[in-house]
């Protein structure tokens, strides 16, 4: 399946105009690919209690999960952010979220852009090398 990666972030950047982030002012959007061809959005929610607070990979990753199922995998992940001047702002994924994103997605793409706006895609291996697993409990 050929990956369009623009339009994927540019769905990130719809879903971020929905950001609830009157905290940081830092607005932040997702867009999951699945494997099935499907596009599942998410933003960052914050809260008063600040470890309360959803990324919005997390959040879009919920999203798949509750509408395809527990077998969703993940094919590319897209994150578009902007600060609180609404200037675009390159942003990578948290380690939480690197976590969650390699669990839907062994091989899983990730597509954001770089400080000049150019469109940087890697490998989730390249972003979380050597990731805990559940090999130790699962034996696989
Ligand atoms: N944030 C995300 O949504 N995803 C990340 O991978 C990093 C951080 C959000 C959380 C918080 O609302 C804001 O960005 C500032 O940390």
């Amino acid at each position: 399946m050929k990956i369009n990666y623009d339009e994927l972030i540019g769905n990130a950047s719809i879903a971020l105009k929905n950001s609830y982030s009157p905290y940081s002012k830092s607005k932040v959007g997702a867009a999951v690919l699945t494997k099935s061809g499907n596009v599942y959005l998410g933003c960052n929610v914050e809260n008063s209690s600040f470890s309360v607070t959803s990324c919005a990979e997390r959040n879009a990753i919920s999203s798949a999960v509750l509408l395809e199922g527990p077998q969703m995998e993940i094919s590319a992940i897209a994150i578009s952010s902007v600060d609180r001047n609404n200037k675009k702002a390159s942003i990578t994924p948290c380690g939480s979220c690197r976590q969650a994103i390699i669990e839907f997605g062994k091989d899983a793409e990730v597509v954001f852009s770089d400080d000049e706006g150019k469109l940087i895609i890697l490998p989730i291996s390249e972003l979380i090398p050597h990731a805990y697993t559940a090999k130790t409990f699962l034996g696989k």
